[in-house]
């Protein structure tokens, strides 16, 4: 009887650990398979290398056939076939409080400075849905970016998403850190996707600086993170502006890049076996990438504004990556390389750029002013290569006349400086001098600094 109770309760434990645990069969590439354990995709799970780190965290990624497939949020060095895997049960979760301003995070939510450990008993999860969007207030109210050819001429609401589209070294994250600078958002969470480690330690010492550090909370997920680390950074940022808009707060999000993050869903998708369709991405980047940005946004709480990078390479605007974000968002920066070459920073292209929401958060006269400059704009555009070979004679077409005289005081206007942060009021002022219109009083004070 005895003998049989205990044949009972050892096959009982078995049976648990079976479904818990699990070993690894198989290592390809990124993608480790193991037999075992019971888990459901996005399930976090441990991997014990005893010739390694000691314990590797992953993700499963995939079922199939009695299979599971996992990546690791980390670097998989010293992984064995016959490594237990355990289930933790758990999607993944980021520890969020207050204490995490001023600090620098990895793709799971841990220190990556050397700040000391942040313990919080209540998680947000990484993969979350977007707030109702019955319950999403309005967007009303201007964000200011310090930027004068932002707040100038593509005003930028709390809560609206906006893209910045540029090739390499155009000036994005330079322009990315003066925002972060200037901004009258309450907290800035800064996500740094797939940057080289000289390129984060650039952004947080110089672009954002010790001052801009203290109210931002950086998520960092180096080019030689894992795949999976890249792209679950981009989530934990996410889900780090998702606390602090619970919280009654306007949140600043600064993804740099998606692009990157796209990539690395690109190799997954491969690597588990989806088919590439454009470009070699696969299904899962297009479904990801309005899970990803529509979570940014307002929610009934607080707003998160979010400003995304995405990588242009020769203008190419219809890239898949770039194509699919561009139907997502309010809105499109673009930085110009012909203007970086000329030393007009921050490059950005004002006519080729736009933000749906600008019309909502200005006043009336603000919107006409700022009309009648893009016309004088376009104007100039148009006659640039008669001017500039001469065949243009002063007197024959008055608006191109206004548009040349202009322009000088027009371009003063849009280049700035690094250490330069111009209230709203006053960038409104000159727009407002250049068109001959006075906007009123009211139209200027409504903006907090
Ligand atoms: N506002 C600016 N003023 C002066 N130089 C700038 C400015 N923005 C960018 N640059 C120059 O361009 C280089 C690349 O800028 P960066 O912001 O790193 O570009 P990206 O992030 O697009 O690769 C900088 O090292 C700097 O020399
Ligand atoms: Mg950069």
């Amino acid at each position: 009887m005895e003998a049989l109770l205990e044949k009972y309760l050892e096959t009982a434990e078995e049976t648990e650990t079976i479904k818990y645990v699990g070993r690894v069969i198989k290592v390809r590439g990124i993608l480790i398979e193991s037999a075992g354990p019971q888990a459901v995709i996005g399930e976090v799970c441990r991997i014990e290398v005893p010739r390694g780190k000691g314990i590797i965290q992953a993700e499963v990624v995939g079922l199939s056939g009695g299979v599971v497939q996992l990546m690791a949020y980390e670097e998989i060095e010293g992984i064995e076939i016959g490594n237990r895997v355990i289930a933790s049960g758990d999607q993944l979760g980021v520890p969020v409080s207050p204490k995490l301003l001023g600090r620098v995070l990895d793709a799971m939510g841990r220190p990556a400075d050397d700040k000391g450990e942040i313990e919080s008993p209540v998680h947000y999860p990484a993969i979350a849905s977007p707030p109702d969007p019955l319950k999403r207030r309005r967007i009303k109210e201007r964000l200011v970016t310090g930027v004068r050819a932002i707040d100038g001429m593509l005003a930028v609401g709390r809560g609206q998403r906006m893209g910045i589209f540029a090739g390499s070294g155009v000036g994005k994250s330079t322009l990315l850190g003066m925002i972060a600078q200037n901004t009258n958002a309450d907290v800035n969470v800064v996500a740094l996707i797939g940057e080289r480690g000289r390129e984060v330690n650039e952004f947080i010492e110089e672009s954002l600086g010790p001052e801009g550090l203290a109210r931002s909370v950086v998520v960092v997920t180096p080019s030689n993170s894992p795949p999976l680390a890249r792209l679950r950074g981009a989530y934990t940022a996410t889900a780090v502006a998702e606390y602090f808009r619970d919280q009654g707060l306007d949140v600043m999000l600064i993804m740099d890049s998606v692009t990157r993050f796209a990539r690395a869903q690109r190799e997954i998708g491969l690597a588990i076996g989806e088919p590439p369709a454009t470009r070699g991405y696969t299904p899962s980047m297009f479904d990801s990438m309005p899970k990803l940005l529509e979570r940014c946004g307002t929610s009934d709480k607080g707003t998160i504004t979010g400003f995304y990078t995405i990588l242009v390479d020769g203008d190419d605007m219809d890239e898949p990556v770039a194509d699919t974000v561009r139907g997502i968002l309010d809105g499109h920066i673009i930085l110009s390389r012909s203007l970086a070459q000329r030393y007009h920073y921050p490059a950005i292209d004002v006519l080729a750029s736009i933000s749906r929401l600008a019309p909502v958060v200005s006043g009336p006269v603000t919107v006409k002013v700022v009309g009648y400059i893009r016309r004088l704009m376009a104007v100039y555009a148009e006659a640039e290569d008669l001017i500039n070979v001469g065949a243009y004679h002063a007197g024959s077409n008055p608006a191109i006349d206004e548009a040349i005289a202009k322009r000088e005081v027009i371009e003063q206007f849009l280049i700035q400086t690094v250490e330069e942060k111009t209230a709203v009021a006053d960038s409104l002022r000159v727009l407002g001098k250049i068109a001959d219109m006075e906007i009123p009083e009211e139209e200027l004070s409504r903006y907090r600094v």
